[in-house]
């Protein structure tokens, strides 16, 4: 039986984390690899609230660090599921760092996942298709399938 569809909005997550010494690097600035894992995680929330199932990062796209991030920082990771296909679906995680004086978010980096639902077994499972509710959905569903496209292409 096929899942009913569900919006990009219904699982959107957001995520904030605290820059503490422990997660930097010698010039007192996030390390790469912390804030990696705090995509990997707002990453996979999004795509499990989406899918009902565990999910399993199959692939992360290039991930471009624009600005830095201090010790000290309030950052704030953005997640949404842009667009579903079978088993896996194409989750943006967006990672802003808060002004404390006027709330205002400074962007950092972006990333595209892609993430597989996995069953009790660990076989890929279905999952529900994205209802797009907007033409911003649409258009995020859009490039995400010619990423798709390109990324298998790639893999084979
Ligand atoms: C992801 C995984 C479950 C896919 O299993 P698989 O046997 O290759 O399954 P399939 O070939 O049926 O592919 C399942 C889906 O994964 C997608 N997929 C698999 N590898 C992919 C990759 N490298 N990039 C993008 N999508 C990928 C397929 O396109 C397919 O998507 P669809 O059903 O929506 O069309 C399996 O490769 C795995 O367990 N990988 C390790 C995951 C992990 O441990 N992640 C943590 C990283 S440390």
């Amino acid at each position: 039986m096929a899942l009913a569809p569900r919006s990009p909005r219904a699982s959107l997550t957001e995520m904030t984390e605290l820059v503490l010494p422990q997660h930097s690097n010698v010039l007192g600035t996030a390390f790469g690899g912390t804030v990696l894992a705090w995509i990997d995680v707002a990453g996979a929330i999004c795509a499990q609230r989406h899918s009902g199932f565990v999910s399993v990062t199959a692939a992360i796209d290039e991930v471009n660090f624009v600005a830095p991030i201090r010790i000290g920082d309030v950052v704030i990771l953005s997640a949404r599921v842009n667009a579903a296909f079978r088993t896996s679906v194409e989750v943006a995680v967006t990672v802003q760092v808060e002004d404390r004086a006027t709330a205002h978010r400074r962007s950092c980096v972006e990333a595209f996942m892609t993430f597989v639902a996995v069953d009790g077994a660990g076989k890929p499972a279905e999952v529900p298709a994205l209802l797009a509710e907007t033409p911003e959905d649409e258009r995020r569903a859009r490039e995400a399938a010619e990423r798709r496209a390109a990324r298998l292409a790639k893999r084979r």
